[in-house]
């Protein structure tokens, strides 16, 4: 019998309409959903929000098409559930896609669901979080879909840089639903259930006659390690969802507020433990995370982006319970060396804590940018090029610690003073030049190491007198160029003094409609 009945009362009908909603696609999709090892929109959304603070926004809307038996078939909330809540206290905008609800297709109504949360989020200045599980574009409803996903695509270019908006793939997401993702700011992945790709594996096998499985070609950790779509992958969805709450905490509510602070007992500061972590031999490496923990608060250090471009190391932490966030190059891979990935997930970071009043903290050690045919066949020039420029135009306080090499045009690039760090500190071991020591005595001093008794004797002389006037950070100290060289136990203390000398830093860029990041 129909709920609308005269049979029920109306707070029945009520009741049981709400049940229905409660239910999505019905129990048994449930329960495949729970096969796959996945859990329900509703059940998602009760791992991320406070207990009891979630307010529904369209439990009953329904798709209005009536192609191909849509008219035959309906479920209350279209297979989204949206609305709002708080995470850790804090209001926060939700889109959750129902898979048991046509597999959590998105139809014309799904999307003006989504819609009307983004705009309210907007409005009043909250996060959008969007929990994605779904076959893509309705396929009963032809080009209604395709706008609903355009709509969406709009929406968040809009919202890009005024709320944070974050996505969490605990599904399918193909086609290109794959875009309203990729404009957020941060993309989740979880393991073996979810995945991304513009085409599926039918169609690739088609085009280009590759067998290749869906979890090969976009799972979570082909996006986490070889394309960097995807910054953070989990092993199951709470692992997920918690990542989620976490990567929050150290974000504002929007583009006017400040990150929320946590206390902060002042303590002993220095930390010994640097004192001797830069080897004797320059060519050895060493672990650019151990400085992060030592300078950072305790544990503090959420890494993005943990498996791309490791030869980069970029996350969130906080320092005197502030926010940061931490660009650092790593010695332990690939010697540190800038090469396209890792400038394009660095430029990336650096633009995200931009916008959002986050102070970068940037640890140098960088040798140069990576030689070779594939690099600059692919691009150095315009990747590096973008970080380059995300650090020009940002206007948060901005530091830097130089612990050892800082070559080259990756000096200027590495928030260098010149292009606008506020403060910049380096260790006794920092060396500033123009390339290593013995390339230049090679280069310099070519004819007369040719025409030496013993070349090889002379070579030596020529890279020990460049070593002794360049391997160093004075030079550049004396100029200016360096504020202060401390002693590597001094940088936890040197660094709580700067940002909270910097904390009211204002610096506005010349007016323009936009700048044009070499893209
Ligand atoms: C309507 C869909 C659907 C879709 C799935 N379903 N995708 N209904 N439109 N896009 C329905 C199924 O009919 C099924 O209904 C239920 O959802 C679950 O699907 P299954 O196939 O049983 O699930 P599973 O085996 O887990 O496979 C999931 C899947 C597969 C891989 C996502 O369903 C699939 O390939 N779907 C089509 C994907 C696709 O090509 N989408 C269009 C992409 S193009 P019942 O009633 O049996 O439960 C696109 C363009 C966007 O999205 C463009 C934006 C610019």
């Amino acid at each position: 019998m129909e709920p609308e009945s005269a049979a029920f009362s109306k707070k029945e009908i009520l009741d049981k309409k709400n049940a229905e909603a409660a239910l999505g696609g019905g129990a048994k999709r449930i329960e495949a959903q729970h096969t796959k090892g996945k859990l329900t929109a509703r059940e998602r959304l009760e791992i991320l929000l406070d207990k009891g603070s979630f307010e529904e926004i369209g439990r009953f809307v329904m798709h209005r098409s009536k192609d191909f038996g849509l008219d035959k078939e309906h479920y209350l909330g279209d297979g989204v559930v949206t609305g709002y809540g708080k995470i850790n206290g804090r209001l926060t905008y939700v889109f959750a896609q129902d898979f048991t609800v046509f597999g959590g297709s998105l139809s014309e109504t799904h999307a003006e669901k989504i819609i009307r949360i983004m705009d309210l989020a907007m409005k009043n200045g909250a996060p959008v979080i969007g929990l994605n599980d779904s076959g893509g574009a309705r396929i009963q409803e032809g080009v209604l879909s395709l706008a609903g996903y355009a709509d969406i695509f709009y929406k968040n270019t809009l919202a890009s840089g005024v709320i944070p908006q974050i996505s969490a793939i605990m599904g399918p997401c193909a086609g290109g639903a794959v875009y309203s993702p990729a404009i957020t700011d941060f993309i989740l992945m979880v393991e073996n259930t979810s995945y991304m790709f513009v085409t599926g594996p039918n169609v690739v096998k088609t085009v280009t006659h590759e067998d290749v499985t869906s979890e090969e070609l976009g799972g979570a950790m082909t996006h986490a390690v070889k394309s960097g779509v995807t910054h953070f992958v989990s092993a199951n969805e709470v692992e997920c969802i918690l990542a989620l709450k976490k990567l929050l905490s150290y974000v504002p509510q929007n583009c006017e507020e400040e990150p929320p602070r946590t206390t902060y007992l002042p303590a002993d500061e220095n930390r010994p433990a640097l004192t001797n972590l830069i080897p004797e031999n320059p060519n050895q490496p060493y672990d650019m995370r151990q400085v992060i923990s030592e300078i950072t608060d305790v544990e503090s250090f959420f890494e993005v982006h943990a498996n791309f471009a490791e030869n980069i190391v970029v996350g969130f932490a906080r320092i005197a319970g502030r926010s940061i966030g931490v660009v650092a190059n790593q010695p332990a891979v690939l010697a540190g060396v800038l090469d396209i990935n890792a400038s394009q997930k660095a430029a990336r970071f650096v633009r995200f804590c931009d916008c959002f009043n986050i102070p970068l903290l940037v640890l140098e050690d960088v040798p140069g940018f990576l030689p070779g045919t594939d690099q600059e066949w692919n691009g150095i020039i315009s990747n590096g090029a973008k970080l380059l420029y995300a650090f020009c135009e940002a206007t948060v306080p901005r530091i830097t610690v130089i612990t050892r090499k800082a070559y080259g045009g990756a000096y200027d690039v590495m928030n260098s003073k010149h292009i606008g760090a506020d403060m910049n500190f380096a260790w006794p071991t920092a060396e500033i030049a123009v390339m290593g020591a013995s390339g230049a005595a090679e280069i310099i001093f070519k004819k007369e190491i040719a025409e030496a008794e013993d070349p090889a004797e002379k070579l030596r002389e020529k890279v020990d007198e460049y070593t002794r006037k360049f391997a160093n950070p004075f030079r550049a100290a004396h100029r200016g160029y360096i504020d202060e060289v401390i002693y590597p136990e001094q940088t936890r203390a040197k660094l709580i003094r700067a940002f909270e000398m910097l904390e009211n830093k204002v610096a506005t860029l010349p007016r323009k409609k936009h700048g044009n990041i070499p893209l």
